[in-house]
């Protein structure tokens, strides 16, 4: 018993030692009163006290998500303050930006929240932003963002890209790059903050609308981090009936710091203890949940579902097979499997897929994407492929996709992994270099997995000038026809 407690203080002690930085990010459950100005005081007034545990486990930052204050709402006007440029405070105007500006202080961390802002324009017409402010350990206004890329908020004015590529560096030096949920799926700031800047970390607060099978939480964070090799520090709102929620440390080596995701409507505080020197896939996950409790109790997380399945390319898998080597193109677009059935069950049914073409994303109809993956299906339909409410039994020793393009600056890449319990595949291997205009893309499992319902490559070039030809005569094709 007490070699046991001496062994957990030590293991409690490594990882402080190794730790960069900790870092807390919130899964948050907005509450509401009855008027605007109660809602975003009671939520000010949560967020206090999950600073005030965040400072018992020696957080250094704590991020807020999305919306945490005021809840998804249509009208800003109520809501909306004046945010005073960076290098403000510590005393503020308004006594929201005041409580926080003090709670960071007075607990001497850095802290991120989401806030709708409004300003008068050059015509004295008051505009709305949703924007970032980070407070430093002084209380002081450290950075501000504007999200970029606007979805579902039409009230709202959209940051300029040329004034929001926003970085800022803290005192235990660390420098970060900050977005907005959404973004995530744009080049510019997505991309483009990693480019010449000395951003190492990123701070993403979000209202993440998940969708199965590409686009769920903390698949496409953790993968995010694994393709750019930044820390990434996503805090999200919980709200599983609209598919919201999922919160996470991720590490640009691969490894997973901390996640938070439930079926159970809650708020959590995950400390994420980001270190860029640990390299033992054991040591990962100081704050990861049981596994099996997850799958069970993941049953109530109602995800979206973006899956356009009369437009892929599908290939059926057989199973019986153990060492599988196939390939499969859309177009010039092709991806090679070599997969290694460990025990391959006759009722489970994989195929793969691939898709190069135009896909609609929230408000958005210019994205461009490419995606291969391995897809667990529930019928022989390809409709159903990509979804979790069923039982497979068949486990992988080996999973390996790989792919080469045109290397082009403005599309980019990164993994897709997903398990039924909506975790991804921990402990993989993804590569991604340039040689000869040409980039090669790899991702491998390395070891044993079950339970896998996706794993393969997403590329995405979106909404920039760069758009392709083939995009642009398909858009107004569709103006024609539809
Ligand atoms: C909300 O609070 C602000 C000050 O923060 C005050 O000016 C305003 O009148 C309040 N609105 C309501 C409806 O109470
Ligand atoms: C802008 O509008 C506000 C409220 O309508 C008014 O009080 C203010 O004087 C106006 N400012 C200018 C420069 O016109
Ligand atoms: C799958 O592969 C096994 C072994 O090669 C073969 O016997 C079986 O007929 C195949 N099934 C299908 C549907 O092709
Ligand atoms: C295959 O899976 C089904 C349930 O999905 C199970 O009932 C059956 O026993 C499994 N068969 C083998 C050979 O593992
Ligand atoms: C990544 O790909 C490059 C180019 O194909 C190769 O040289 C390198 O060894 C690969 N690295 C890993 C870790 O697989």
């Amino acid at each position: 018993m007490k070699t046991l407690c001496i062994f957990s203080l030590l293991v409690v002690l490594i990882s402080y030692i190794e730790a960069d930085y900790v870092a807390a990010v919130v899964e948050y459950q907005v509450s509401r009163s009855s008027t605007p100005n109660l809602t975003v005081q009671s939520n000010i007034d949560d967020y206090i006290s999950h600073i005030e545990s965040a400072s018992i486990h020696s957080a250094q930052i704590i991020v807020f998500p999305e919306y945490g204050l005021t809840g998804f709402v249509d009208d800003p006007t109520d809501y909306a303050i004046e945010i005073p440029p960076t290098a403000s405070g510590p005393s503020f105007k308004d006594h929201w930006l005041t409580d926080l500006s003090n709670a960071a202080r007075g607990h001497g961390m850095y802290v991120v929240v989401n806030l709708l802002e409004k300003q008068r324009n050059e015509k004295n017409k008051t505009i709305f932003y949703n924007t970032n402010v980070v407070f430093d350990k002084e209380g002081k206004i450290v950075a501000k963002y504007r999200k970029i890329n606007l979805n579902g908020e039409p009230k709202l004015t959209p940051g300029k890209a040329s004034e929001n590529q926003v970085t800022f560096s803290t005192d235990f030096g660390i420098t970060f790059g900050l977005f907005t949920g959404f973004d995530m799926f744009f080049y510019i700031p997505s991309r483009s903050i990693l480019n010449g800047t000395f951003v190492t970390d990123i701070i993403c607060p979000s209202y993440w609308f998940s969708a199965l099978p590409f686009h769920h939480s903390l698949q496409f964070h953790s993968a995010y981090a694994q393709a750019n090799k930044v820390n990434l520090l996503v805090s999200n709102v919980d709200n599983i009936r609209e598919g919201v929620g999922g919160s996470g440390v991720y590490g640009g080596n691969g490894i997973v710091f901390s996640y938070y995701i439930s079926g159970t409507p809650s708020s959590k505080l995950s400390i994420g203890r980001v270190s860029n020197t640990v390299t033992d896939i054991a040591v990962q996950g100081f704050d990861i949940l049981d596994e099996n409790d997850t799958q069970s109790s993941m049953e109530n997380y109602k995800a979206g579902r973006n899956f356009d399945s009369n437009s892929y390319k599908f290939k059926d898998l057989n199973l019986s097979n153990g060492n599988i080597t196939d390939r499969i193109c859309d177009g010039t677009f092709c991806c090679s499997f070599n997969i290694i059935v460990s025990s391959g069950n006759s009722s489970d049914i994989y195929k793969l897929m691939a898709y190069a073409g135009p896909q609609k994303l929230g408000d958005r109809k210019d994205i461009y994407v490419r995606m291969c993956s391995l897809l667990a299906c529930q019928t022989k339909d390809p409709s159903s492929c990509g979804t979790r409410n069923f039982n497979i039994a068949t486990q992988f020793s080996q999973i390996s996709v790989k792919t080469d393009v045109a290397d082009k600056t403005t599309t980019f890449y990164q993994p897709i992994s997903l398990r039924q319990n909506l975790l991804t595949v921990f402990n993989t291997t993804y590569n991604s270099s340039v040689a000869n205009g040409k980039r090669f893309i790899s991702f491998s499992t390395n070891k044993l997995e079950k339970n896998v319902i996706a794993f393969g490559i997403y590329g995405n070039g979106s909404g920039t000038l760069g758009i392709s030809l083939s995009l642009l005569v398909i858009m107004l094709m569709g103006k024609y026809l539809f």
